[in-house]
């Protein structure tokens, strides 16, 4: 059990630890490059790290350096078949984009597996593109959830248009093209994060992207660099709306990710009386990113919907964490992916707000909460989610009740830095 107190406010500068998506992906092709690749400011949460080691099982060099991880590079004709099944832990991420990525080494047998709550997540969704470019993937429970089992083929390119938006998905079809013999076409109806499309142009790859079509080539002579990874702007999403709903309150996010893929709640939060300023905008390794100061404000109404959740996925549960202390509310629309991330997100969100006296509704695809001014103390149950429990530390911040939370531990998946960053800006 952790108590979290209400604090006053916030206050001061931070850098926020490098973006978890786009670490995987810098992990996943620098080894699968010729050459050195050195990677700044990465993610180091339990996640990426989990992408880290099976990076090692396939033959990348990978070595700890004082700014970052420097890895050397096998290629993708040179991977090399792991001599045990391989755990992605928790992460989504991991598993969906190397069951792509493996399925295209031709030859070689892979196992991949995860935790309870990843051994429970749909891989449907990418055994059925890789099995039409030819792949022999099959999934636990006819095809639905991992352990997933792998014999690399020769794989060929698909006309595809993606069922959901999804990024990793996505990503997956991409990684199987790059040893395919030839190109794939995916057509995503709604936009979804496009870190991998950014990142394998800089390593070498040959991808284009026009209107909603994503066309991919084969490359397999992809070429060792140096990326910067910018500040994570799902982690940095809970800082910012400390900021907003917290009296006199101030703090300046240093160079934090500001892809548009991944910043719509900014927009919304503006668009509702946030007082948000974008400064030292720049690109670097093709991705955008900026320093984003953030002042008290009253947040009318948040309305999110089906195009826009893929643009916000990750902080959902935050705002409707928060959705009680927003003017009018939060409402949450077309959002039945959330039901299929780390737990499911809808029924866990909702079950902790009521317990905490909050007035929610579930619906199938999302959720409504009222502004509430009878919120009580209560017991939060995470679900061992990190994006729940994070939610509720920053519902906890803030509510003039405080709460406790069954764990915190979850929050190493992704931002274990957390608490020494608000220690250092937080006033009681
Ligand atoms: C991710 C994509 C999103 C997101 C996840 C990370 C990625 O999932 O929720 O945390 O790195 O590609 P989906 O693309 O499956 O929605």
């Amino acid at each position: 059990m952790v108590k979290i107190e209400t604090i006053k406010k916030i206050y001061g500068e931070i850098e926020i630890p490098g973006d978890k998506s786009i670490t995987h992906r810098a992990f996943i092709l620098s080894t699968i490059s010729q050459g050195v690749s050195f990677i700044y400011n990465p993610n180091l949460g339990d996640d990426t790290n989990r992408t880290l080691e099976i990076m090692r099982a396939i033959g990348g060099e990978v070595n700890h350096e004082k700014n970052g991880i420097k890895i050397k590079g096998c290629g993708i004709k040179n991977i090399k078949e792991p001599e045990n099944i391989l755990d992605a832990g928790n992460s989504g991420t991991t598993i969906r984009l190397l069951s792509g990525l493996f399925s295209s080494i031709e030859n070689k047998f892979f196992v991949l597996t995860g935790d309870d709550s990843l051994r429970k997540r749909p891989m449907k969704r990418v055994i059925e593109p890789i099995r039409l470019m030819g792949g022999e993937i099959f999934g636990r429970g006819n095809d639905n959830f991992p352990p997933v089992a792998i014999v690399g083929k020769k794989l060929r390119g698909i006309e595809y248009e993606l069922s959901k938006p999804s990024a990793q998905v996505k990503s997956s079809i991409i990684l199987a093209t790059l040893n395919a013999i030839d190109k794939t076409i995916i057509k995503e109806k709604i936009k979804t994060r496009n870190h991998t499309e950014i990142l394998l142009k800089e390593f070498g790859g040959k991808i284009e992207e026009k209107n909603n079509e994503i066309v991919v080539y084969p490359e397999t002579n992809l070429k060792g660099i140096d990326v910067y990874i910018p500040g994570d702007f799902s982690s940095a999403s809970y800082f910012i709306i400390l900021a907003l709903l917290l009296d006199n309150s101030e703090i300046l996010l240093k160079n934090v990710s500001l892809n548009p893929t991944r910043i719509y709640l900014l927009n919304l939060l503006i668009k509702n009386g946030g007082d948000i300023k974008i400064l030292n905008e720049s690109i670097k390794n093709g991705e955008r990113l900026g320093d984003i100061l953030v002042k008290s404000s009253n947040i009318k109404r948040l309305k999110v919907n089906k195009e826009e959740v893929p643009l916000m996925i990750d902080e959902l549960p935050l705002i409707g964490a928060v959705g009680a202390f927003f003017d009018e509310g939060v409402v949450v629309e077309g959002a039945d992916e959330l039901r299929v991330k780390e737990s499911d997100r809808i029924k866990v969100l909702v079950e902790n707000l009521r317990n905490l006296n909050v007035d929610v509704e579930e619906l199938s695809d999302g959720f409504v909460v009222k502004k509430s001014k009878k919120i009580k103390n209560g017991l939060v149950k995470t679900s061992f989610d990190h994006r729940i429990a994070l939610s509720f530390i920053v519902f906890g911040l803030i509510s003039k009740k405080g709460l406790v939370l069954e764990e915190v531990d979850s929050i190493k998946i992704s931002f274990p830095e957390f608490f020494n960053i608000l220690r250092r800006i937080s006033y009681v």
